[in-house]
């Protein structure tokens, strides 16, 4: 089936969580990539372990334990740098290809992000990127992959499901998608195997430039 919109992954996928390396790094010197990587590592976990405890607390609430016991692990005192820290976050990077690769898709596109909208609109505004819809999980209190969320896509977009192609970066959410019925592209920037969760992207591209190719052939 051709595809008619897209719905697109934020963290990770449109915006470079690993921007905020930098800042980790200005922070804590010699420790700003185990930081930040233990950082979005946790942050995913408590995503996931939230979703199962029926505990929902918003991204941002999420993010900045997942700061504090990185930090915290690390042994790396955060005080004031705590502020900057989550402000970085309202400040990722697009990845490089990303602006020009969106002016060649010509169809109606969505973010659908676990981000809270304190976090995600701010993101957003600030990288200049324009969407015709930013959902988040947060009126849904639940995180991806959750089936419901991926049907929030569906309901707004008013698309038949296999219509939708759906856009990661990460693998599991990608997985999710696709159990759940979207037309899924894996952008598989670190060339890794798929992940074993019984379900696979229909398509796994380098980067967002290839999208283009696959979805107006
Ligand atoms: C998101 C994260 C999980 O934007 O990448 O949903």
């Amino acid at each position: 089936m051709r595809v008619e919109a897209l719905v697109f992954d934020a963290y990770g996928t449109l915006y470079d969580v690993h921007s905020v390396m930098r800042r980790c790094e200005a922070c804590f010197p010699g420790k700003g990539a185990a930081l930040s990587q233990l950082w979005r590592a946790k942050q995913l976990e408590y995503t996931w372990q939230r979703s199962l405890m029926q505990r929902y607390a918003p991204f941002s609430t999420v993010t900045r334990e997942a700061l504090r016991y990185s930090s915290a692990a690390l042994g790396l005192p955060l005080a004031d740098h705590e502020r900057s820290l989550m402000d970085a976050y309202l400040h990722l990077a697009p990845f490089p290809e990303v602006p020009a690769a969106l002016e060649r898709l010509a169809l109606k596109r969505a973010i659908l992000s676990n981000g809270s909208p304190d976090m995600l609109e701010p993101l957003v505004r600030n990288s200049g990127l324009r969407f015709d819809a930013v959902l988040s999980v947060d009126e849904l209190r639940v995180y991806k992959p959750a089936p419901q969320v991926y049907e929030l896509a569906l309901r707004r977009l008013g698309v038949a499901k296999e219509a939708i192609g759906f856009v990661s970066s990460n693998c599991w959410d990608a997985a999710g998608a696709k159990s759940f019925g979207f037309t899924v592209f894996w952008i598989n920037r670190a060339n890794a195997p798929v992940d074993g969760l019984g379900v696979a992207p229909d398509r796994q591209i380098a980067h967002l430039g290839e999208l283009a190719d696959e979805v107006l052939r």
